[in-house]
């Protein structure tokens, strides 16, 4: 394989994503986590399946970081979920710890890599990513507009009894339930989505995929949802090894798009080998504008609580390669 891939936390998204990944046979697939044998394990047993599957990739499992040398792309969910007791501010300040490690770490083998946070809250971990590793704007995108939207698909299609490929659903902001599903950039084979329905029908269908991980969490009791989260990580990791040009919502560094700066944010861009090659701004109308904006004050207000509680570096970008 001529590309790389390294999954930092693997934890039930990370490996399954690396599940989700081998599958394609796009690249070599390294994970990494702090618990002693687990990565291992579960590279191995991986590996033991692609006989079966038919793919050659190599797999490898490790505690460490040199074994990650030379990615292309660097995949970061490690992290903790919240834990009774536990508030928000404890859970940003570890999993900013964590993810700003797993970022230094990973830069010191893989300079060029481009970065694709998961670990939550992702809006503001992207933040952190980039600032630690000062990283241009372009290699560091968040994962949750792929997820968000996804959801909103399969619900429209589990609606309507229409493959879910014929579904194009756009949901921007941050990733939480201020979440913005733009209905009427959305469409079903081509019809806007608020044609194929009764108002109070898709209605429901926004404010479920506003509390689509709550629900997937409630139904779990333990842990939150891995197999749409890996999938839409796969997606982007995909779209960047090929240079694919893919526009996907995901979370990316704001320089005044939208009216929104110095945050990570869920928009349309455009993915290809660098990362963010482009970030396209739909026209909005006054009600989409000012959801937007509700949201991208609960993302300021976490990525100010960041900065309260931790001293970011703050440096020069580095080099693009
Ligand atoms: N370095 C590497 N791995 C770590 C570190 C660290 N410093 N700290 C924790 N981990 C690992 C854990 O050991 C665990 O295996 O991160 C993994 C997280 O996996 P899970 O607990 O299974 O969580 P998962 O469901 O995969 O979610 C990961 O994504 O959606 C977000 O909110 C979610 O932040 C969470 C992340």
């Amino acid at each position: 394989m001529t590309s790389k891939v390294s999954i930092i936390g693997a934890g039930m998204t990370g490996s399954t994503t690396a599940h989700w990944l081998a599958e394609l046979e796009i690249a070599d697939l390294v994970l990494v986590d702090v618990v002693e044998g687990m990565p291992q394990g579960k590279a191995l047993d991986l590996y033991e399946a692609l006989p079966i599957v038919g793919k050659d990739v190599a797999v490898v499992g490790t505690n460490g970081y040199e074994e990650t040398a030379n990615s292309d792309v660097v995949v970061v969910t490690a992290g903790l979920a919240r834990k009774p007791g536990m508030s928000r501010e404890d859970l940003l300040t570890t999993n900013a710890r964590i993810v700003g490690a797993a970022t230094t770490e990973s830069l010191h083998y893989s300079p060029d890599a481009v970065f694709i946070i998961l670990t939550n809250p992702l809006d503001t971990m992207a933040y952190m990513a980039m600032k630690i590793g000062s990283l241009p704007p372009h290699r560091v995108i968040g994962q949750a507009g792929v997820l968000d939207s996804a959801r909103m698909r399969a619900f429209v299609a589990m609606e309507l009894g229409v493959s879910v490929e014929n579904i194009n659903c756009y949901v921007l902001g941050g990733h939480g339930d201020s979440m913005v599903p733009l209905t009427r950039h959305s469409n079903v084979a081509g019809v806007p989505l608020n044609e194929t329905m009764p108002k109070d029908r898709l209605d429901a269908i926004v404010e479920r995929t506003r509390k689509g991980g709550a629900e997937i969490i409630n139904l779990l009791k333990t842990g939150s949802a891995y197999y749409a989260p890996a999938a839409a990580i796969t997606q982007m990791v995909e779209a960047i090894l090929k240079d694919k040009h893919l526009i996907v919502p995901a979370a990316s560094y704001m320089q005044g798009e939208y009216g929104l700066k110095d945050i990570f944010f869920g928009v349309p861009v455009q993915l290809g080998r660098q990362g963010v090659e482009k970030i396209i701004e739909y026209d909005l109308n006054n009600n989409e504008q000012a959801a937007l904006e509700a949201s991208a004050q609960e993302v300021r207000e976490s990525t100010a609580m960041l900065h309260k509680l931790i001293t970011i570096p703050q440096k020069t970008h580095r080099e693009t390669k």
